[in-house]
């Protein structure tokens, strides 16, 4: 007999943003430690190579873009009960102050927290959440770690951050919980945006001498919607490499 405290056997777990990064490792780390996935983003053909990586076929996708009210109701007829949320998808728009719109700032918003929120209050009033079902929500150091440029962003997450505290306050009656991960730097797509020498000089800011990689967000992700974690709710879990230390 295996003893492992860690394991998703019998575990129906939804990723959004699959197809790609922080994602998409969580859907694979998820099946080799036993969940039935239900993995969710926009580009079908990276979230079909998501499914080729995953242990086991139990496994199903939905295609959806989920800044639409018809995507979101795409995605949430066609799940089951759920015992675990990832909520991965997320953006990055980086602009100083003066060149903010009420568009662009809208844009980032609806992506990194309104979709996660309407998203969970769909699954809660739906009861597709078991009763001890886990949410995880992918926020970012950024939250409160300031960078020049990463206005919009870190507002995004800061609210996320809040919304994952009330959502573990109000739902803990119901058993179910909610935890939010604050990954420093991963390099994902998400990154592509920063150049290669902003990358390397920022590197140096990292106590631990890197960047994190995917597998290690996902492996808290894990962790979190694991049985090891039943009496954790509401925290901020910071995975930086000691970024944040200083
Ligand atoms: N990478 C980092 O350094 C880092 C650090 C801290 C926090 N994070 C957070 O981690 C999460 C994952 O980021 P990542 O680095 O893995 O980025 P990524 O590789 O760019 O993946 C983002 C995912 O979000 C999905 N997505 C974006 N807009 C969507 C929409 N409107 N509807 C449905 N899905 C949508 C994308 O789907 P499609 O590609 O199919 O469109 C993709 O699967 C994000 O919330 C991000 O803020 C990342």
């Amino acid at each position: 007999m295996s003893y492992n405290p860690f394991s998703l056997k019998g575990k129906n777990v939804l990723v959004t943003g699959a197809s790609s990064g922080i994602g998409r490792a969580t859907a694979i780390e998820c099946s080799r430690l036993g969940a039935k996935l239900i993995i969710t983003g926009r580009n079908s053909e990276r979230l079909e190579e998501t499914l080729s990586l995953m242990e086991d076929e139990a496994h199903s996708m939905v295609v959806a873009d989920l800044s639409y009210s018809e995507g979101l109701n795409l995605l949430v007829n066609a799940l089951p009960q759920l015992d675990g949320v990832v909520h991965s998808a997320g953006v990055l728009k980086r602009l100083p102050l003066k060149f903010v719109t009420e568009e662009n700032l809208a844009e980032l918003m609806q992506i990194n927290f309104i979709i996660p929120a309407l998203l969970t209050r769909h699954l809660y009033k739906k009861k597709i959440l078991s009763t001890d079902a886990s949410i995880v929500f992918i926020s970012s150091v950024a939250s409160s770690f300031a960078s020049l440029g990463n206005i919009m962003y870190m507002a995004s997450k800061g609210a996320l951050n809040s919304f994952m505290k009330g959502v573990a306050l109000e739902l803990a009656s119901s058993g179910i919980r909610a935890n939010a991960i604050q990954p420093g730097m991963v390099k994902t797509h998400l990154t592509v945006l920063i150049s290669d020498s902003e990358i390397e000089k920022d590197i140096d800011c990292y106590p631990l001498g890197r960047y994190g990689k995917p597998e290690e967000i996902a492996c808290a992700v894990v962790y979190l919607l694991s049985d090891a974690t039943k009496w954790m709710t509401g925290t901020l879990l910071t995975i930086d490499g000691g970024l944040t230390l200083r």
